[in-house]
């Protein structure tokens, strides 16, 4: 059998280990310490924001800007509806409801036109949400100069969840810059890992000292144990911060990587009939975390699902698009606007194998198979594979 090609696997730099060794010598084994300051002072300063607070995940990141904002039980807050479950579940935690927004075709990101019709539609019930989750899915950057625009009018504050989107950038400027709020993932299988781990980025220095204290069980300053408000174990350890800062050291070279993956993949198949590739944007350059195919089942011969079946047999993974919250079970009874792009996208999306150090043979590999794929079902191959 040949060896397993995952579709995002970590990919360390070599230098985690000497930051490890620091963290070990100085006996630093806690949620707190001399590496996980400097991880937020870092990923601050690269990504261009003023304050940053490391968080145990990317998901207890927007838990803590959402328990912020003091939401109360079945207020609405908006969301990407094309995402991972993560950027909906802290407002069920919160006690309030998402509401799922579609996608725009360009960048597969919360379209700003359905917002404003969703907020105006809220606006004229009197009944505005108390904010709005907007994803960079795929390491994209959603439209945020216009979604937070729209949002300002309303005076609905914007969080970006730009878990996957770590080196991406928008009009010239780094993601998780232009709204209140934003965060970032460090889960295996991102673009940098730290095995686990989020940041939480704001330039609003009273919701990241919030955050900061509600993080570490909201402790009262007070010399014995006492507590005002209901807290969390959400600290990140200085023992993972100092894994992210071997890996921050290396973001730039990591995206670089990605995008050349993305651009491999793209030259050998777009000749393919029914094959497309997600867009990117002009406004901003992505990361390129994923690279996600289109394919038109009846055009190409096969469906997604039979090419990752395909690749599955030959020990590589692949992975459908997400799945859109809207049409998730557990989602089942929340408002939506639109929702007919992202499950086109959905329908026709195929994640393929992107991690930053797979090999030229492993690419020819998983390129080979998606050929054959559509070879055997009679689609039309205009030149072979090089
Ligand atoms: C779009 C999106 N939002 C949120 C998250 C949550 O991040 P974490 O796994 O660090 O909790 C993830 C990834 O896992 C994600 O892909």
């Amino acid at each position: 059998m040949n060896e397993r090609l995952y579709l995002s696997p970590p990919h360390m730099s070599g230098r985690e280990q000497s930051y490890l060794a620091e963290v070990f010598d100085s006996n630093w084994i806690a949620p707190a310490g001399p590496h996980l300051e400097q991880f937020e002072r870092r990923l601050a300063d690269y990504v261009g924001v003023e304050h940053a607070v490391a968080i145990s995940s990317g998901t207890a990141a927007l838990h803590l800007a959402l328990r912020h904002l003091n939401l109360q039980p079945g207020e609405e807050v908006l969301c990407s509806t094309l995402t991972f479950c993560a950027s909906a579940n802290p407002i069920v935690y919160e006690g309030a409801r998402p509401v799922f927004v579609d996608s725009e075709p360009n960048t597969w990101n919360l379209d700003p036109n359905l917002l404003a019709e969703e907020l105006a539609a809220c606006a004229a019930r009197g009944k505005l949400p108390r904010a709005v989750v907007a994803v960079d899915i795929y390491g994209q950057s959603a439209d945020m100069d216009a979604i937070c625009a729209i949002a300002a009018r309303y005076e609905v504050p914007v969080i970006e969840d730009a878990a996957e989107a770590l080196g991406a950038s928008y009009q010239g400027r780094h993601v998780g810059t232009t709204a209140w709020a934003s965060f970032f993932s460090f889960n295996g299988n991102k673009i940098i890992t730290a095995s686990g781990g989020g940041m939480l980025c704001s330039n609003d220095e009273a919701l990241l000292a919030h955050a900061r204290f509600l993080a570490t069980q909201a402790r009262d300053p007070a010399p014995h144990y006492q507590h005002s408000a209901v807290g969390y174990n959400y600290r990140l350890s200085n023992v993972l911060a100092a894994i992210g800062l071997g890996q921050l050291d290396v973001i730039d070279q990591r995206v670089a990587a990605r995008r050349q993956i993305f651009d491999f993949y793209r030259q050998q198949l777009q000749d393919l009939p029914g094959v497309s590739f997600m867009p990117e944007d002009p406004r901003g350059r992505s990361n390129r975390w994923l690279t996600v195919l289109q394919i038109d089942s009846e055009v190409f011969g096969a469906a997604p699902e039979d090419v990752r079946l395909k690749l599955e047999a030959d020990n590589i993974e692949a992975r459908p698009v997400w799945k859109p919250l809207h049409l998730q079970p557990v989602f089942a009874p929340c408002r939506r606007r639109g929702g007919a792009i992202a499950e086109k996208i959905f329908r026709k999306g195929l994640c393929l194998p992107s991690g930053s150090a797979m090999t030229e043979a492993d690419l020819h590999r998983v390129v080979s198979i998606i050929r054959s794929a559509c070879a055997s079902r009679g689609g039309r191959v205009t030149r072979t594979a090089a």
